[in-house]
């Protein structure tokens, strides 16, 4: 009963009236109707291709951009000026941790003096060729970040966390963090949206599994005291500096913490 056609009169019969469906039904191969369709789909294919082709990564970081307001990935980015600043010597070894985290490792190893790794929480499917690359190298991978980070003690000067942690519970959140303290000797650097600041996305939830959970700036402050996680308040201060000298007004939460000693 409810698998009736909607509207059997047009499919039985005549190919005519739905040219192509019809065609494909009746196993019509010859039909001139289904040649005509497929020059149809293939042009509407080489279309697609040839738009994806060429604006590929560009498009990609539009709409990073449109969507500023919850990828602090993106802000890191544009935010590496004002950390060399306030970290000096710690830029040496970074590891960054968080989506598109390829994009944040390409820009932090075109600085000079700086060495970079990444992790990426989620899946690396979609990688573009550089990206690829990147993990060939071994200098990027994916990893299950509510698990522990698989470096060594002090492994890297500083940590940066961007977007990563707005998606974990607070149970995951104890595992994690102590992680990004351990792995660095300097500091940990982290973003993470303001509350209010987010538009929720399907193609983003299908990717994390859980919405975005954007907390206070209180929130974080009072889950770093009961986690025992210090604020670096040297580095808070010159980046504070830095950041009024180049009249930059962060978009997103920005966390200076110690590391574990
Ligand atoms: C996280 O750790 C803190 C401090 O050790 C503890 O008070 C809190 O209950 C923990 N939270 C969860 C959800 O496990």
């Amino acid at each position: 009963m409810s698998r009736r056609p909607v509207n059997p009169s047009r499919r039985i019969g005549d190919g005519g009236s739905i040219p192509f469906v019809g065609a494909v039904q009746s196993k019509a191969r010859s039909s001139p109707l289904l040649s005509i369709g497929l020059v149809l789909v293939g042009a509407v294919l080489l279309v697609f291709y040839a738009f994806s082709g060429s604006g590929g990564q560009s498009t990609k970081e539009a709409v990073i951009k449109l969507e500023g307001g919850f990828s602090c990935t993106f802000e890191v980015q544009r935010v590496i000026p004002i950390l060399k600043k306030a970290y000096g010597d710690s830029m040496r070894k970074v590891l960054h941790v968080g989506p598109e985290t390829c994009s944040v490792v390409s820009k932090l190893l075109k600085e000079e003096d700086t060495e970079a790794w990444g992790v990426e929480p989620y899946d690396l499917e979609d990688a573009d060729a550089s990206c690829k690359s990147l993990v060939s190298k071994g200098i990027v991978r994916a990893a299950d970040i509510k698990f522990p980070l698989p470096y060594r003690a002090k492994s890297f000067s500083l940590v940066i966390a961007s977007d990563a942690l707005d998606y974990l519970s607070p149970k995951y959140l104890n595992r994690t963090l102590p992680e990004l303290a351990r792995v660095s000797a300097d500091g940990v650097v982290i973003f993470t949206g303001y509350p209010g600041q987010h538009r929720a996305n399907v193609a983003e939830l299908s990717k994390f599994g859980r919405p975005a959970k954007l907390r206070s700036s209180s929130w974080w402050i009072r889950y770093f005291v009961q986690t025992r996680l210090e604020e670096n308040e040297v580095a808070s201060k010159k980046f504070e500096q830095a950041a009024l000298k180049k009249s930059y007004t962060p978009t997103c939460q920005v966390f200076h913490l110690k590391s574990y000693h």
